[in-house]
């Protein structure tokens, strides 16, 4: 099958071609999937996305009218696809449902240890021969309380690692998991989680429910100085609200991996330009914010495993016609393997 794969950067070459078939022929785009773009995926069965490829109802329009019948996503989240235009267009959406939940767990704690430590600022002192320490004072993890918002695979894996720090760790799922009560992890009311952790962090999928879930409501409810980490999807948080904490000191410390506009943004060298988004640009002035470009999955082990997975959903939707881990219009927000429908908390916004 032919694969028109968007957003294409030379490692997404490297670890792809190491997977495809013989009887895969794959054209990489460098530009982003959009209404402009989308005329490339002509003569090609499939499209290959990734997190900022816009994937709505324009563009869902346009590949089938060029024949494509399948878009198989480099990513887990899906947020960026209009599900009920592709059903409407007969377009299969496929995806990669866990690829490492390590790699992005890893890298929100390596977001909670140089905030809490001042790792980025000591780093240019140091290079800079000052070796004062005034501003670098952090705090021990052991014995905090970290709250997990979204305990699915991602979420689990940072209870692990937290709880291995000695923090007490904190839970809200609309559905609890079992398993990760018993690692330890006590699940709460979104407000009491909130109310309660000295480190909060997001790893639930960006839906209607939870757009917006950290804003001036719930960022009242925080503990004073408390520390946010999103590495899930940016519009969880509504920035201009995060911003207005940081500048009250409700907001001690933010950790960003994913950013509302960051599609304007991330994954570019922008080094030579002018950003002319003034709610970026103002978060990256706070000497208490570390800011990553959506690097969370950036590692060999999944990177390997996302193109493993994108190449056996093209394969099995060759020989099949449905894909492997196909994403239809109609599907909970919970991962299917997690069978435990338990009384829903009420969201707070
Ligand atoms: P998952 O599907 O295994 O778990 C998500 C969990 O969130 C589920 O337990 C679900 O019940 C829960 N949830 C759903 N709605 C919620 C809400 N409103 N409030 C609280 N919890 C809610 O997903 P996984 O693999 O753990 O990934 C989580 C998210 O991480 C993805 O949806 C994606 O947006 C993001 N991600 C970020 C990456 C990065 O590079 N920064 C890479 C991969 C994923």
């Amino acid at each position: 099958m032919d694969v028109t794969v968007f957003s294409t950067k030379p490692y997404d070459r490297q670890f792809l071609d190491a997977a495809a078939s013989d009887s895969h022929h794959l054209t990489y785009i460098d530009e982003r999937l959009s209404v402009r773009t989308a005329h490339l995926a002509k003569g090609a069965g499939a499209v290959c996305a990734f997190v900022n490829d816009e994937v709505d109802a324009a563009v869902l329009d346009m590949l089938k009218n060029l024949g494509v019948v399948l878009v198989a996503l480099r990513s887990a989240g899906y947020n960026n696809v209009d599900l009920d235009a592709a059903s409407r267009n007969g377009i299969v959406v496929a995806r990669v449902p866990a690829y490492s939940p390590d790699a992005v767990a890893e890298h929100a704690v390596a977001l909670i240890l140089a905030l809490d430590r001042n790792i980025h600022r000591a780093y240019a002192r140091v290079r800079e021969g000052n070796f004062a320490l005034d501003g670098l004072m952090g705090f021990n993890l052991n014995g905090r309380t970290v709250g997990i918002v979204g305990t699915g695979k991602i979420g689990a894996c940072v209870a692990r690692i937290m709880l291995g720090f000695g923090c007490r760790v904190v839970a809200y799922d609309p559905f609890p998991d079992n398993a990760t009560a018993a690692l330890g992890v006590s699940y709460l009311k979104l407000e009491e989680v909130l109310a309660q952790a000295d480190v909060v962090t997001l790893h639930c999928p960006l839906t209607p429910a939870s757009r917006h879930l950290i804003n001036a409501e719930t960022i009242a409810g925080m503990k004073h100085g408390a520390m946010l980490i999103n590495t899930s999807r940016g519009a969880i948080v509504d920035t201009r609200a995060v911003i207005a904490g940081l500048k009250s000191g409700k907001i001690g410390h933010l950790g960003l991996d994913v950013y509302e506009e960051e599609s304007d943004l991330f994954f570019e060298d922008m080094s030579d330009r002018v950003i002319v988004d003034d709610v970026f640009e103002r978060l990256l002035t706070f000497p208490n914010v570390l800011v990553t470009g959506h690097q969370g999955f950036f590692t060999e082990e999944a990177l390997t495993a996302i193109a493993a997975t994108t190449m056996a959903n093209v394969s099995t939707f060759e020989a099949t016609g449905k894909a492997l881990h196909a994403v239809v219009a109609s599907e909970p927000i919970v991962p299917v393997a997690k069978p435990k429908p338990a009384p829903k908390p009420a969201l707070v916004s």
